[in-house]
């Protein structure tokens, strides 16, 4: 059970022995990841409009602007120890889709993957991202060296570390932001402020940008993060900003349908839900059914949900979504869900632990984490949930070790403006 117990407050595996040249790449053991498929699947968003047709990898071709920009790691599985996924830009016309990767130093393992072009128009040739997934292929608590692009035009060299297997270790540390919007000199430090910290891989629950269906938006947010998520995954929850635009789903490659689902990191299980839907089922059927379905088989320590639209905020600005409270928290409840975290409201809050919609020790902690940028919402109330309401920019750096997870709030200052523990 969990309860707050106080508040205020590779291995790196070192590179495989140099490889001979003359010798052939290193066999990669591939282990069966259900939740990952080859497939690359066209990033047609629910809002509608700019469908995207994949496009099989073509190894020469390529451009007059080969060379990959924002590259990011990804994870397009629930099981990030052994799967992972890379995604990148170029010019519209290189087709090439190619990471060299391997253990250590090694680029010795060429996999090929597909693109998709989005937002064409008979007077611009539109945005293509490429991308290549590594289904079953990794191997926990090793860090592999890659490059994306092909001959055409290499990126540099990046590294990654996958994770041990679930449950083998019990400690992670998580890097918490939202609602940068347009503020991108402000998310540029706020990414700055969490590396420091040197996270496992970030969370952020939604609005990135203040109009999802504006390429130029996406741009600025991924050249304000710099190359961070070129080495770390952000695990993101599709905000009301994002629009359900095609551009959000072609920035990320995430697992299942990509607006909700789950992975497994160490001791903890993860869920990203998606509050800002097509259709009320989406919010009273199918997410419930995948919450029911996804818990029932979760013997994780720790569950930690994130989506965007708080169920309990103080904030006069947006009230708390009472639908989500009364369709949502019931199954968290039930399922040992230890922490929600939301953003939509631009301040920091954190609730008193709640179960049944009550006040109770051993009860869910909601944190709302709206403080990436976008304009501060001052106004606050005083509800009987309310532990702490405070409108400031900020980020959360989360740590679980065994029974224990420690919430440290600090603004862009770097002074901490709340912690936390919960336990179990
Ligand atoms: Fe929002």
């Amino acid at each position: 059970m969990r309860r707050i117990v106080c508040s205020l407050a590779a291995l790196l595996l070192t590179a495989c022995p140099t490889v001979e040249e003359e010798e052939p790449p290193t066999p990669v053991p591939s282990v069966e990841d259900p939740s990952c498929s080859d497939e690359i699947l066209s990033p047609s968003g629910p809002g509608g409009g700019l469908a995207a047709e994949p496009v099989e990898a073509h190894a020469e071709t390529y451009g007059a602007d080969p060379d990959p920009f924002q590259v990011r790691l990804q994870w397009p599985t629930s099981q990030p120890h052994i799967s992972g996924g890379f995604l990148w830009r170029t010019d519209a016309e290189t087709l090439a889709s190619t990471v060299e990767w391997g253990v250590g130093d090694d680029l010795g393992n060429v996999t090929e993957g597909s693109s998709f072009v989005y937002g064409k128009t008979d007077a611009f040739a539109g945005y293509r991202v490429h991308e290549v997934r590594l289904c079953g292929d990794l191997t926990p608590g090793t860090t592999y060296s890659y490059r994306v692009g092909g001959a055409g035009g290499w990126s540099s060299v990046a590294q990654f570390t996958t994770p041990a297997e679930p449950g083998s270790f019990d400690s992670v540390t998580i890097g918490i932001a939202g609602d940068s919007r347009g503020a991108y000199t402000t998310w540029a430090s706020v990414v700055a402020l969490m590396e420091a910290h040197d996270p496992d891989f970030y969370v952020f629950p939604g609005d990135m940008v203040d109009l999802g269906v504006v390429q130029s938006e996406w741009d600025s947010w991924f050249e304000a993060t710099g190359d961070v998520l070129r080495s770390k995954v952000l695990v993101p929850s599709h905000g009301n900003h994002e629009f359900l635009a095609t551009h959000y789903f072609a920035q990320f490659s995430l697992p299942g349908n990509e607006q909700w689902f789950s992975l497994d990191y160490g001791p903890l299980h993860l869920i990203s839900l998606n509050d800002t839907v097509s259709g009320d089922n989406d919010i009273e059927v199918f997410q419930p059914n995948f919450l029911e379905t996804d818990l029932a088989d979760n013997d994780s320590a720790w569950t930690f949900v994130a989506h965007h639209q708080p169920m309990y905020t103080a904030s006069t600005n947006h009230s708390s979504n009472e639908t989500l409270r009364d369709t949502w928290s019931p199954i968290y409840d039930a399922n040992g869900v230890d922490v929600v975290i939301n953003g939509h409201n631009h301040l920091y809050e954190r609730s008193v632990p709640i179960t049944g919609d009550a006040p109770d020790d051993d009860g869910i902690t909601y944190i709302v984490t709206g403080g990436a940028g976008a304009p501060l919402y001052e106004g606050t109330d005083t509800p009987w949930y309310s532990a702490v309401a405070n409108p400031i920019e900020h980020y959360i750096i989360a740590t679980i070790t065994g029974p224990t997870a420690t919430f440290v709030v600090r603004d862009l200052d770097d002074n901490v403006i709340d912690e936390f523990t919960v336990t179990r």
